[in-house]
């Protein structure tokens, strides 16, 4: 896929609107984990940099259209050190602005147009500007005012960020080097099917675990108790087994899992193999025997593609223990030259995070359902329109 890019376009003096994904989660005014603004600065600043007027839209959550200032992108500006301009249809503060200067519009889902890509809120919000840049990976499976409406109205070009993750997904999918590993995992199959699919054709090996794994456990006679898995999958999980087992992928499953009575972060850990789940017993992360198996197939591996926690790793340390020991072992390949990864997903990334091992790994998408979406191979709106033809 070849993309029409920012770079070498001259901007001087230019109005851009750039789009971005600053979907990120606040906690108390906070910005939990500024991973996807960290990303998006190189563009920020290479339009800055080069003389361009830049007006960055953005969203945060879903307000459905109405104006709630529970989805404020105000800490994000205040984070960045840019003004916010609290309507994103303002075009008053244009005639104010100087070459290299950033502002930040206020959440464009405030407005009704946006997520049904209503033409005549795209052209108004496209008015004044010279240039759109697409930068937004992770909100380019949608086809909305803010990544494809205006994409058709001004000349648009693709972002640094948004050209990376094309690049580093593509070379990935299109020339792994094998043995390739795929793990998939998280809460549910319908989000999954897709990548599953996808992932069974292209992968030697595919470990499925999480609660998606329970579901698998499930469809294959195995004993869940009271967890959170999904009975009415069980035919679309017998598929998937079936579609892999065609195409030659080695599917792994959950062996063992830790276990308690309650699902609670401080709930005391067992850890049982399948046979041996009681009917109330909740599965909460991954068990020793499968991390272990799964750590051995990441040390075999040439390259790990991964979406999706195999547990609560967010309930450190008891229940991040599988995601965690994954996470290591794949930073630790990674850093000795022995595998390439890629990572997608905002769990995933987060349990990175917390396990400090972000940078070690090949490549970090920073796309959620776009990530799973490209893998899968679908047409993502947003970055068709940018293709060069
Ligand atoms: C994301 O966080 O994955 C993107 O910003 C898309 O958000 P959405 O699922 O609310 O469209």
């Amino acid at each position: 896929m070849k993309l029409r890019v920012i770079d070498g376009v001259d901007v001087r003096g230019k109005y851009v609107l750039l789009r971005d994904d600053f979907n990120v989660q606040i906690l108390d005014g906070q910005i939990t984990d500024p991973f996807r603004i960290e990303q998006s600065m190189p563009t920020i600043n290479m339009l800055r940099n080069a003389g361009a007027r830049v007006v960055i839209v953005a969203h945060r959550g879903r307000p459905k259209g109405v104006r709630n200032m529970d989805f404020t992108l105000k800490p994000i500006a205040d984070f960045m050190q840019i003004p916010l301009i609290p309507d994103c249809l303002d075009k008053g503060f244009l005639a104010d602005m100087h070459d290299g200067d950033v502002v930040l519009l206020e959440n464009v889902r405030f407005c009704a147009g946006e997520e049904k890509n209503d033409p005549a809120f795209a052209a108004e919000l496209a008015r004044g500007y010279d240039v759109f840049v697409n930068d937004a990976f992770a909100v380019s499976h949608r086809a909305h005012a803010s990544t494809v409406g205006v994409a058709e109205i001004l000349p648009s070009y693709a972002g640094k960020l948004l050209a990376d993750e094309i690049e580093n997904l593509t070379n990935v999918m299109e020339k792994p080097q094998r043995p390739l590993l795929s793990i998939v995992a998280g809460s549910k199959i319908s989000t999954k099917i897709g990548v599953l699919r996808a992932l069974a054709k292209l992968s030697d090996t595919l470990i499925i675990g999480g609660a998606l794994g329970t579901t698998f456990n499930f469809a294959v006679g195995g004993r869940v108790g009271n967890s959170l898995y999904e009975p009415d999958q069980k035919d679309t999980a017998l598929e998937i087994l079936d579609y892999a087992e065609k195409n030659n992928c080695r599917v792994l499953l959950p062996l063992d899992k830790g276990v308690a009575k309650v699902f609670e972060r401080d709930a005391a850990r067992v850890n049982k193999d399948f046979t041996e789940i009681e009917d109330d017993d909740v599965i909460i992360d991954a068990g020793e025997m499968t991390t272990q198996r799964d750590v051995a197939e990441i040390r075999r591996a040439k390259t790990v593609i991964w979406n999706g926690t195999v547990g609560m790793a967010e309930w450190m340390p008891t229940w991040s223990f599988g995601s965690f020991a994954l996470a290591n072992a794949i930073a630790e390949q990674t850093r000795a030259g022995k595998l390439v990864s890629v990572i997608g997903g905002g769990d995933t990334v987060a349990a990175l995070e917390a396990c400090g091992v972000k940078d070690d790994i090949t490549y970090v998408s920073t796309g959620g359902g776009a990530f799973l979406e490209f893998i899968e191979g679908r047409v993502l709106p947003g970055i068709a329109i940018l293709e060069d033809r």
